[in-house]
């Protein structure tokens, strides 16, 4: 029986269409990683999230699970993305409590608003650690296990395969650093480096069957990251008018992107970046 329908569903998905596949999550308790997980789970997927606030994680990995009954969803906290070894017993117990690790989302961030020449170095070098060290970790840690899934799952020649897709990474960046935004400059140095880093990742790792993409999401309504943007609504307003589609985008919107890229029909997007972001940083004024 189909399950029913939920608000973060489009009826472009298709029930189980990630059914024995494991989703690894870094920074998956946040508002944008839990509905991209939550859309991987709805549509068949087990997932491990990982974050540094063991209550907070472990509530968020309960409230995914409801996404589908019988679903399969570990919370794992205390775990800092800056720690190599944090992260390696982490992708070893999702693999080893999941059945293995299909798909990654390095979606662990650092942000706060200060103008570059007021930043300590320690602060510089915070988010620059968590956004790109952590990343790298990230994807060092889960690879062995992307490699095997990709292997379950792709036929000579890496053509798509009846066995699903297996063996993606997706980068959660930003699309702050492509025209330039203040306050910002951290962040912008970090996530140009998050996208750099997939694209040497899909190259050396495409030959296997790994791909790694990059989704920029843009003003999305509900995120820590807007609420701090713009608190009163003539800010809101403001910021809505940058955006060619005169909105915010919701956590839908990212969710359906990321089930695009992990399913059959992302099949050959290999070292690409998806910008969700209704055309904003065109405008030059990016969010
Ligand atoms: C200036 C700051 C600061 C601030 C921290 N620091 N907050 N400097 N302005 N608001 C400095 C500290 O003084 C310290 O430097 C250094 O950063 C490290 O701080 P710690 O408290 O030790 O924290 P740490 O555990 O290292 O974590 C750093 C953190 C993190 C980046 C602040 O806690 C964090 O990321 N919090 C927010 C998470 C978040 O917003 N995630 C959503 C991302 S949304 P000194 O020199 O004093 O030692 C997103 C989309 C874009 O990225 C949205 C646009 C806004």
């Amino acid at each position: 029986m189909p399950l029913p329908k939920q608000e973060y569903m489009s009826d472009v998905w298709k029930d189980g269409i990630f059914a024995n596949k494991v989703v690894f999550c870094t920074g998956g308790a946040g508002t944008i990683c839990s509905a991209q997980v939550r859309a991987l789970v709805h549509l068949g997927a087990d997932a491990c999230i990982i974050g540094r606030n063991v209550e907070k994680t472990e509530k968020a990995a309960t409230d995914i699970a409801t996404a589908r009954p019988a679903a399969k969803v570990i919370g794992i906290g205390a775990v800092d993305v800056r720690r190599p070894d944090d992260l390696a017993t982490a992708a070893d117990r999702c693999a080893k409590e999941l059945g293995g690790i299909d798909f990654v989302i390095a979606g662990a961030a650092g942000n706060f608003l200060a103008p570059m020449n007021q930043l300590s170095p320690n602060a510089f070098k915070s988010v620059m650690d968590i956004d790109v060290l952590g990343s790298y970790n990230t994807v060092k840690a889960t690879l062995p296990y992307l490699v095997e899934s990709a292997a379950k799952h792709r036929t000579s020649g890496n053509a798509p395969s009846p066995n699903g897709t297996g063996g993606r990474i997706l980068f959660v960046s930003a699309t702050l650093h492509y025209a330039g935004t203040p306050m910002q400059t951290h962040v912008m140095a970090a996530k140009a480096a998050v996208d750099a880093l997939s694209s040497g990742v899909a190259i050396e790792q495409g030959p296997r069957g790994v791909t790694a993409n990059v989704l920029a999401p843009g003003p999305i309504a509900g995120t820590e990251g807007m609420e701090r943007l713009a608190r009163g609504g003539e800010e809101r307003a403001a910021t809505m008018k940058m955006v060619p589609l005169g909105r915010w985008g919701g956590v839908k919107e990212i969710a359906d992107a990321t089930v695009f890229l992990f399913g059959d029909a992302g099949n050959f997007v290999n070292g690409d970046v998806l910008v969700v972001d209704g055309g904003a940083w065109r405008t030059q004024s990016t969010l």
